[in-house]
């Protein structure tokens, strides 16, 4: 079994991208992410201006969540162009260069980083109507395939998606951080980010849930690929972004948060439970879940299946149900199903499995 993939005919050693961020500053994060395994990488995104930061600009938010008011590349673009992609290509990493945020950027750089070698170019923008003019002047410029980055901030990102591929995009990335938000450390009542108003962009584990819903809703409605980036950092998290309908997985706050080395194990990981799952390449698992989607078949009325020898009577089922439908006592779990409104949170709540669905 292997997890190479392929983008656009191109072939990644793995369905894992490392997305636009700290750890794609420059040539030296490139190679590192291709060293560790990431199947391509997207550059820190290229400006007009390199960028000032903040001060700080990353926080953790919770468990596998960050928030961070990091702009773009703090590199020029002429070395970039003159040296990073270049650096990168040499050392073999598949590189899709970013390309931010405003038509005239797209004008003086999708060129210029297609001819340094870039593979792939992301087109990626704070304002949605901005994406569109960026594309149409970045195929003018450019015969290598070119993703457009949706933002979930924008007012119908699908609509946005959808018309990108109708004029032309080769295929998505969805999504972008989300906010504006705002953490605050309680010792002092400041904001954990710096700068301005202490706002930031929330990324990792809390908006997976926002990705998953992109993507299969994108996916289903084109052939084209999508890449599921936003919210990955566990294999688990790759197979429920392959099974709604990516082509490949980004990852950004996961190696920025546990190193870039976390990648070489999510290959690792993902090979093996791909495996056991019963599939033979990540391929296979791409859009899986699509026939379920808007389907009666996904509203059926389903009966409970209790198991009392993996059962610890932790009481979470008992607890969890809002209408004191379930009771449990010495192993002897009971339903009242004139109270159960079949929610689901009983056995959703369950830590090892002993109550489940009969459809599982
Ligand atoms: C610190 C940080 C910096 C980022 N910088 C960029 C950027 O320059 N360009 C861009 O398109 N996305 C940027 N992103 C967004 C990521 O590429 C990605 O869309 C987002 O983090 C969701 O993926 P994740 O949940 O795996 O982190 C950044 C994210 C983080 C956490």
């Amino acid at each position: 079994m292997s997890i190479e993939t392929y983008l656009f005919g191109i072939k990644l050693q793995s369905p894992f991208i490392l997305g636009s961020g700290p750890l794609s500053y420059g040539a030296k994060g490139l190679i590192r992410a291709h060293n560790a395994g990431a199947g391509a990488v997207v550059t820190k995104t290229i400006r007009d201006n390199p960028a000032v930061n903040p001060f700080p600009h990353m926080a953790v938010s919770g468990k596998n969540s960050m928030i961070n008011a990091e702009e773009w590349s703090d590199i020029p673009g002429s070395e970039w162009v003159a040296k990073e992609i270049p650096e990168a290509k040499k050392a073999g990493v598949v590189v899709i260069a970013s390309i931010g945020h405003t038509p005239l950027e797209a004008k003086n750089w999708v060129g210029k980083v297609s001819k340094a070698g870039a593979d792939i170019i992301e087109l990626v923008s704070y304002e949605r109507d901005t994406i569109l003019p960026m594309l149409k002047k970045a195929k003018l410029l450019t015969k290598k395939p070119v993703l457009v980055k949706i933002s979930p901030n924008w007012v119908d990102a699908v609509g946005i998606a959808l018309e990108a591929l109708e004029a032309g995009a080769d295929g998505i990335t969805a999504i972008d951080s989300i906010g504006p938000v705002l953490r605050i450390d309680i010792k002092t009542g400041k904001p954990l980010i710096g700068g301005g108003n202490g706002f930031g962009w929330l990324t990792g584990s809390s908006i997976k849930p926002i990705t998953l819903r992109y993507v299969a809703e994108i996916s289903s409605a084109t052939d084209k690929p999508v890449i599921g980036l936003g919210g990955v950092t566990k294999a688990e998290d790759a197979v429920e972004m392959l099974m709604a309908g990516a082509s490949a997985v980004g990852i950004c706050t996961a190696p920025i948060v546990k190193g870039v080395e976390y990648i070489s194990k999510l290959n690792v990981k993902l090979e093996k439970l791909i495996t056991e799952l019963g599939y033979n390449n990540s391929a296979d698992l791409s859009g899986l879940s699509h026939k379920y989607l808007n389907s009666a078949a996904n509203n059926k009325k389903f009966d409970f299946i209790y198991n009392p020898e993996s059962c610890t009577e932790c009481m979470a089922c008992v607890k969890a149900c809002a209408y004191e439908a379930r009771t449990l006592s010495s192993k002897n779990m009971s339903l009242d199903t004139d109270l159960c409104r079949y929610c689901g949170l009983c056995f959703s709540v369950c830590p090892n499995g002993s109550l489940r669905p009969d459809y599982l």
